[in-house]
Parts: C-alpha cells; sequence; structure tokens
C-alpha cells in the first residue's frame, strides 16, 4: 500500500493537502452552524491559522440538542458502568441534555457567561461529563484536570486558567481506597492566587465533603436554578483548555477551538473509528486526559452513538474479566484503550480465561493509543480476540489522530509497529537536526507541515509566544511532535518515542522535567536528573538520579522515602514515581550541562555515541545498568 495508492484514503488524504478548503468544508456540512463560515482556511494571520472563520454554533447543541430535535431523544447517549460503586445507569439523548441544561443553568447563576473560564477536579462520573457539557452549552471554556494530580499542580492550573468556578466532587475512587478530592481541592485554592468565585461540589455517598462558605452543593444549585440554553459562540471560540505536560515544570494550555474541533470528530468517529449514530463506543480513559474529552465525551455524541463512561481500572474490579464484562454487557461495537490496560490484563490473566461466558461478538475493532505499542501486546490482543488490533497515534495537541488506520473509510493491511498511514490534513514529514527531510525507513524528528489540520491547537492559553517556540521554532514552517521516528516506502508512519524530557507512564503524560524540580529541593540532594526507565507494565517509570552534597549522610532508602512523598505531595500519585538512586556522579559536558539525551537513549535501548564534549566517560559506565535495569 502506497500513498500513491488510489482508494478512498488515498483520494482523501491528497485532497485534504491540495483542497483544504474543499476537503474540510464538506466535512463541515455534519455539524449544524448558527451562523455558516465565510472562510475555511484562514491563514491570514499565519503561523496562527484558524478554522471556519465566521462561523458561528455551539458544540453542546450539535452533541446534544440537535439529536433530541431530530426525534432521537429516546436513544441511549451515555451509560455510565462502574463496578467501583457497583452502578449502572443509562443517559438518553434527551435525559442527558435536560440534566446539562439544568446545570447549565446552575453555572450561569454563578456568574458564568460565554468566555469564562470553569476548571472541572472530577473523578469519572456522569456529572464530570455533564459539567464539560454545560460549560460548553454556555459557551464558557471548560478547563479538566485529572484526579490523580496533587493540589500543587491543580493550583497551578487554577491559576492560568483563571477560573469563575471550579467544580468537583466529594471524593473519587481507586482500587482498594477511597480518594477525597474535596480537602485536595480546598488545599488548591489555599496555594493558588487566584480566586473563583464559588466551587460547586458533588457529593458522592462514599465520602462527605465538609463544605465552606463559597462552596455549593451539585444537587441545590441544579434545584433552584432555571436550565440553560445554547450560546452561539464563534468557531474559534475556546470550547477548553486542556493543560498537558511540556519539558519544564509549567505546564501548556492547549486551546481547542469550537468549529475546528467539531467538525474533525465528526469525521474521525465515522472514517477513523467506524461508528456512527447508534453504536456504541467505548474509550476506557479518563475525562482528564485528551482521549477522554475526544472519545468519551465529544466525538461519539457529536455522530449521535452512545458513549460508555467507565469508573474502574482493566484490573482488580472486581478482576481482570472487567472488560470483557463491559463489552458483552453494553453491546461495544469499538474498544479504545491504552495498551497498558491490555498488559494490565495479562500479567493478571495471561491467557484471557476470564473472557469465558461473556459475548464479544459485538466487538468489531480495539483501538490502541497513548503511548507506543509494544509488538507483545500487539500480538496478545490479536491472538485473543481475534479481530483488528488498531494502534493510533496522537498527542493532546492535536485531539485526534495525526497516524491511524482509517477503519471506517477504508481499511489498510496492519503493520505492527506502526499506527498506519498520516490521517487527512497532516502533511507528516521525518526530518534531520538540520530540517532536511530524511530518506524512508530512517529515522528523525516526526514534523508536520503548517498549517495543522481542524480540531488541533491553534495556541497556548494566554501563551501565544510559548506556541511559536515550543513548537513551531524548531523547524521553519513545521510543527515539531516532539517523537522521532520514521515513514517507510508506503508511507507507514514509525513511532520511537519522545525527543525530549516527556515521558509516558501507564498512557499518562508526565514532565521528568518537573519531578526533576522537586527531587531538587531535597536538602541533601546537590544535583539530580529523572530519566523514564522500561517498565513491563506501565511502558516508562521515571527514576531519579541523584548526587548528593558533600558530607551529606542518609540512609538511601530514607532518602528515596522522602523524596517519594515529596514527588507525590507536589505532582500527585499519577507520576508513579517510585525510585531514587544514588550515583557519584551524573554525566556532563565539560560546560557543566547534564547529559540526559544520553541518558535517555541507554534507557530507551537506542544508544547514541555520547558527544565528543563528554567530561568523563567513565560516569556513563556506572549508569549504564541503573538506566536499563526494571523493577
Ligand atoms: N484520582 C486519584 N488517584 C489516582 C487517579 C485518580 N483519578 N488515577 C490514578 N491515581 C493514582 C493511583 O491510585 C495510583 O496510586 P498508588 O501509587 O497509591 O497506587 C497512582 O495514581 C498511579 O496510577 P496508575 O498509573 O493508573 O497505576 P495503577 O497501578 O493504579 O493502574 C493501569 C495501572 C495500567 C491499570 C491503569 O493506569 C490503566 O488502566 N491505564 C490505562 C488506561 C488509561 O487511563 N489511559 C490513559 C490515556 S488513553
Ligand atoms: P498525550 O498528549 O498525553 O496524548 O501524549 C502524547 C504522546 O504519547 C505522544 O507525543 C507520543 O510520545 C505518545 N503516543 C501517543 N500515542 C502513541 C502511539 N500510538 N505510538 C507511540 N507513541 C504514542
Amino acid at each position: 500500500m502506497s500513498l500513491e495508492s488510489t482508494g478512498p484514503y488515498a483520494a482523501a488524504y491528497a485532497r485534504s493537502l491540495e483542497d483544504p478548503d474543499g476537503f474540510w468544508g464538506d466535512a463541515a456540512t455534519a455539524i449544524d452552524w448558527d451562523v455558516e463560515p465565510t472562510t475555511v482556511l484562514d491563514g491570514s494571520d499565519a503561523p496562527y491559522y484558524r478554522w471556519f472563520t465566521g462561523g458561528r454554533l455551539n458544540t453542546c447543541w450539535n452533541a446534544l440538542d440537535r439529536h433530541v430535535e431530530a426525534g432521537l431523544g429516546e436513544r441511549v447517549a451515555l451509560i455510565y458502568d462502574s463496578p467501583v460503586t457497583g452502578t449502572v445507569d443509562t443517559y438518553t439523548y434527551a435525559r442527558l441534555r435536560d440534566e446539562v441544561a439544568a446545570f447549565a443553568g446552575g453555572l450561569r447563576s454563578l456568574g458564568v457567561e460565554a468566555g469564562d473560564r470553569v476548571v472541572l477536579y472530577m473523578p469519572m462520573v456522569p456529572q464530570a461529563v455533564i459539567a464539560m457539557l454545560a460549560t460548553a452549552r454556555l459557551g464558557a471554556v471548560h478547563s479538566v484536570v485529572f484526579g490523580g494530580f496533587a493540589p500543587h499542580e491543580l493550583a497551578i492550573r487554577i491559576d492560568d486558567a483563571t477560573p469563575k468556578v471550579v467544580v468537583s466532587a466529594s471524593c473519587g475512587i481507586e482500587p482498594g481506597r477511597v480518594v477525597e478530592y474535596k480537602p485536595m481541592l480546598d488545599r488548591a485554592l489555599e496555594l493558588a492566587t487566584h480566586e473563583p468565585s464559588a466551587s460547586v461540589v458533588l457529593q458522592r455517598p462514599q465520602a462527605a465533603a465538609a463544605m465552606g462558605e463559597k462552596d455549593v452543593d451539585w444537587d441545590e444549585l441544579v434545584a433552584r436554578s432555571e436550565p440553560a440554553e445554547c450560546v452561539s459562540v464563534a468557531a474559534t471560540d475556546p470550547l477548553y483548555v486542556l493543560y498537558t505536560s511540556g519539558t519544564t515544570g509549567k505546564p501548556k494550555g492547549i486551546v481547542r477551538d469550537n468549529g475546528g474541533h467539531a467538525v474533525a470528530l465528526a469525521w474521525t468517529m465515522e472514517n477513523v473509528y467506524g461508528v456512527g449514530p447508534g453504536e456504541v463506543f467505548w474509550a476506557a480513559s479518563d475525562v482528564g486526559w485528551v482521549v477522554g474529552h475526544s472519545y468519551i465525551v465529544y466525538a461519539p455524541l457529536l455522530v449521535g452513538a452512545t458513549t460508555v463512561l467507565y469508573e474502574g481500572k482493566p484490573v482488580g474490579t472486581p478482576d481482570a474479566g472487567a472488560f470483557w464484562r463491559v463489552i458483552a454487557d453494553h453491546g461495544v461495537k469499538a474498544l479504545f484503550t491504552a495498551p497498558t490496560a491490555f498488559r494490565a490484563i495479562k500479567k493478571e490473566d495471561s491467557t484471557a480465561s476470564l473472557r469465558a461466558g461473556h459475548d464479544l461478538s459485538s466487538l468489531a475493532t480495539l483501538f490502541l493509543a497513548g503511548e507506543r505499542l509494544d509488538p507483545d501486546t500487539y500480538h496478545w490482543a490479536t491472538d485473543i480476540l481475534g479481530i483488528p488490533v488498531v494502534d493510533n497515534w496522537w498527542q493532546t495537541e492535536t485531539g485526534w489522530p495525526i497516524a491511524a488506520n482509517p477503519r471506517g473509510l477504508e481499511p489498510m493491511p496492519i503493520k505492527p509497529g506502526s499506527p498506519t498511514v498520516a490521517m487527512p490534513g497532516y502533511d507528516v514529514q521525518v526530518l534531520d537536526e538540520n530540517g532536511k527531510p530524511v530518506g524512508p525507513g530512517e529515522e528523525g524528528n516526526i514534523c508536520i507541515k503548517l498549517p495543522l489540520p481542524p480540531g488541533t491547537l491553534p495556541t497556548l492559553w494566554n501563551d501565544d509566544h510559548r506556541y511559536v517556540d515550543s513548537y513551531l521554532s524548531v523547524f521553519n514552517g513545521y510543527y515539531t511532535t516532539g517523537d522521532g521516528g520514521s515513514i517507510d516506502a508506503d508511507g507507514y508512519v514509525f513511532v520511537m518515542g519522545r525527543t525530549d524530557d516527556v515521558i509516558n507512564v501507564a498512557g499518562h503524560r508526565l514532565s521528568t522535567g518537573s519531578m526533576e524540580a522537586v527531587v531538587a529541593t531535597h536538602p541533601m540532594v546537590a544535583e539530580c536528573a529523572v530519566i523514564g526507565v522500561h517498565d513491563q507494565l506501565k511502558g516508562q517509570l521515571p527514576r531519579a538520579f541523584v548526587v548528593l552534597k558533600t558530607g551529606a549522610d542518609i540512609d538511601p532508602e530514607q532518602l528515596q522515602r522522602e523524596i517519594v512523598k515529596s514527588v507525590r505531595d507536589e505532582i500527585g500519585p499519577v507520576a508513579a514515581f517510585k525510585s531514587v538512586v544514588v550515583v557519584p556522579a551524573l554525566p556532563k559536558t565539560r560546560s557543566g550541562k547534564i547529559l540526559r539525551r544520553t541518558m535517555r537513549g541507554i534507557a530507551d535501548g537506542r544508544p547514541e555515541a555520547p558527544p565528543s564534549t563528554i567530561e568523563d566517560i567513565g560516569v556513563l559506565d556506572v549508569l549504564r545498568p541503573l538506566l536499563q535495569q526494571t523493577d
């Protein structure tokens, strides 16, 4: 299969690059516009490209109301399946629309208007989806913060997004423990400089939250408010800001607009994931991540499909058969999760014997993303399910796949190790250090020639300069993905891993830079480097290499305990930070720069020759086994 082939994929791809106005203009007919766009691709302020300028719409209307108006109010929009609370609840489109309108009325009564921000810190409950859609209904901007982040991280996001209101819940439920969210929210609000005018709190029966002066009970708020109608916004107005880890401690606020997002996601649901109206799609992720935003909430609802909201993990609650039960109970047509979830199942039930008794005949495709799909996991999943297992590669920044196998448009042959081919609108190229395209199969920096397609980030929240500096300034005219890899002669993309200080732990994107900042605050640490080392289950795990101050005397286990506690307190349990190794020295250049890239290469199993400027080559010999050793 080559990009010169003549199937529907090749035609769509070629048209998207040669005639973006025609391609995306046609795709835009799937969306209800209050005012039709006057321009499809607007390059008037390049490199800040905009899509569908002049257009007006409401994303919540497109996700909910229009289906109800079309007489489909009784179709199931969302199935909440929560083995951790023993609950299954079903929301029709009419019920979800009504509950969203009611909560939107509540937010409005707290002063939320179009353009205001609302920060959500929520577990996987339907109210998280309701709060997102209610914010969108008002034309306001949501910013969801993943529940595994600590108060300090939440505070950073509150200060950057400056929300009028914060929405949270009394608790989340993790395997074997109830995690109280409200004390963490209160702590974050103490740490933050910005003061939201209110916090709405959903009380869950598993833990009661103590309510303060500015706290508002979810149920009481809804009971006293009038439902709100959809507010029309410009296609280019922001729908949400989602913070993601960059190479520094300061997260990047990825902006998603309304128009391009709706058009692109509706296109992908049918063409990439092969799921249409009335069919059941399950993205086993979390609303705190981009996969949750795009494929738990927006895309399935935009096309009138049914989405599954699953509260739990693939293993442990009640057992490693949980996924099979959910697929069978709800007739799931396509499951989307991270490879690590399948590694977790395999670890506990290596023959997938717990499938027995569950009818999996509805399942047509398994989609995996969020981290590299290792060959073992690919083969295991393919063998046990006997259906296509489809890798897809993307990032918070893009909001939808850069490379995928377009199952709805034209299923392509699968090459294990590759997320298949570039999706429409993405002119993917691999460049060498000098910005020159490399040949087929050669590794380099994976970049996307500008403009990026609709639905991708137009900029960073309140930080146009950082957007250009981080993504557009390395290679002129290109967006730098931060991933390294190659493209073969058939146009298949191979993604090998990050070329920067971002790591991927259990499908969660984390910054080693922010962990280093915490490790360095320990009074006995002179200097440190945090590197992602290979882990069988989670793909990567952070490991800190620390050099102690002269004369420092501390038991290494106590040091590890203290540093682990600080990272957990400052960043959160999601960092999965557990390992601290004391070393005599870190590899450095003669000018004193720590050679993190050299260390990363060794840890990734793709060592490069260390630079000739290395101060002491012997240091690497000490580190090599520690970088390669897995727990
Ligand atoms: N709220 C509070 N704490 C959370 C949390 C949340 N929403 N999410 C994770 N945590 C905590 C966990 O309880 C755990 O704490 P611990 O160190 O005290 O045990 C820690 O953060 C690490 O969590 P996680 O990385 O999820 O590890 P795990 O061992 O609990 O589960 C997997 C491992 C692989 C089963 C799980 O990560 C998973 O299902 N991942 C695949 C799906 C996915 O989420 N993908 C994301 C992008 S598609
Ligand atoms: P996130 O922004 O959290 O979605 O993380 C994006 C990063 O995860 C990418 O830059 C990649 O490094 C990695 N990633 C996501 N999907 C894949 C995939 N299918 N194959 C390889 N790496 C992936």
